[in-house]
């Protein structure tokens, strides 16, 4: 008998990298995490001990974390924000820890991690105990310093993620916001037990919106083809869409070192038009029905001056095809909950452009997977 795989290449389940298989991972990810928060189709969180006064002191929230984290965070703020009308502030921990924080005792503060270990993370947490606030944890790894220090945890039960680039983690950090944000509705009246109910069943409903992505694998690798090429790319989206453009950047940055920026398309004429040029690659993300034809007048105004835009949209709004170069369509649903499958997009964009690379794509150079220094 000749073995010719070595354990790492099993441990990838037959994928040539732990990223894809991390990106793959999804739906059961999200699965894992939502689940077991579900007690007669509505949000519970008595398994993980989170007491419902929490949620009934809170009077704003501040969530506070590093990297994709916190793009997780942001992208909670702006759903809170939208359904509940309540103020969600995001803190960069490593800023956070070195403030005078505007926070207490009313403030529920959310602090969310992969690892559980990220130093600013954990003595920005640290510091919001001492101002008298009440932290939940949204973490990964299990009996980390993080998920010990906090006042309740939310396990977001992903598996492990080895990729340096998280991606599982991310979908999943959402997926806990989002439980949170219904829950906090609930308990203060907010949504009625209908309402939060067919919010869970649009949670719920990404899942299988997610495995009709993936199918798109391959279309999205003739655009990583070429974005290699490229040494700067712009994301843009509105609302939902711009909190999502913050971590595609990010996630393009760290593991293929194409240069990239996420920018509120509103914003772009405000600076950034003059670095579109012929040919640069143009991520439009479009999914927000409320702002779809803004976007579509930021997209040709960059088309206008040779960007090669990528449209990533949601079912068949799009009407003029000349607006783009490359069409990514994500299935119809509540413009709500788009993040999640637009997410692997982008991560499918990171990854195929980084392998195309040839680089090293579940270790990027300078990076480690945890931080624990600062
Ligand atoms: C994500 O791709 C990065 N590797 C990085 O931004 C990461 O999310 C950040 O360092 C925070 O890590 P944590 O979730 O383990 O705290």
């Amino acid at each position: 008998l000749e073995i010719t795989w070595d354990i790492t290449a099993a441990q990838k389940g037959g994928f040539p990298h732990f990223m894809l298989k991390e990106i793959y991972e999804q739906p059961e990810s999200l699965r894992n995490t939502i689940t077991p928060r579900i007690v007669n189709s509505l949000p519970d969180f008595t398994e993980d001990g989170i007491d419902d006064e929490v949620f009934k002191n809170c009077e704003n929230i501040t969530v506070i974390a590093c990297g994709t984290a916190m793009h997780a965070g942001i992208v909670g703020k702006a759903m809170i924000e939208s359904e509940l009308r309540i103020p969600v502030n995001v803190e960069i921990a490593s800023e956070f820890r070195y403030k005078e924080p505007l926070i207490n005792e009313k403030t529920l503060v959310i602090v969310t991690s992969q690892s559980g270990e990220t130093i600013d993370t954990l003595e920005a947490m640290r510091l919001a105990k001492r101002c008298g606030s009440k932290v939940i944890s949204i973490v990964n790894v299990k009996g980390s310093t993080i998920a010990r220090e906090s006042d309740y945890v939310l396990y977001t039960h992903a598996g492990p993620e080895i990729a340096v680039a998280s991606t599982k983690a991310y979908s999943v950090q959402m997926a806990a916001m989002y439980l949170i944000g219904c829950r906090l509705g609930l308990v203060k009246g907010i949504y009625s037990e209908e309402q939060a109910k067919e919010f869970i069943s649009k949670l719920l409903g990404t899942i299988p919106v997610i495995e009709e992505t993936l199918l798109q694998a391959d279309e999205v690798k003739t655009v990583a083809n070429y974005i290699k090429m490229a040494p700067d790319a712009f994301f843009i989206g509105r609302g939902m869409d711009y909190t999502l453009s913050l971590e595609g950047a990010l996630k393009l940055k760290e593991i293929s070192y194409v240069h990239a920026e996420a920018y509120a398309a509103g914003e772009l004429k405000h600076g950034t038009i003059a670095l579109i040029t012929e040919n640069v690659p143009v991520i439009a993300l479009a999914t927000q029905p409320a702002v779809y034809e803004k976007m579509v007048s930021n997209i040709r105004e960059v088309k206008a001056r040779g960007a090669y835009v990528i449209l990533i949209s949601m079912g068949d709004e799009v009407t003029d095809t000349q607006i783009c170069d490359k069409h990514i369509r994500i299935p119809k649903q509540d413009s709500l909950f788009t993040v999640f499958a637009a997410a692997v997009i982008l991560q499918l964009i990171a990854y195929y452009t980084s392998d195309a690379k040839g680089l090293d794509v579940d270790k990027p150079r300078n990076l480690a997977k945890s931080v624990t220094v600062e």
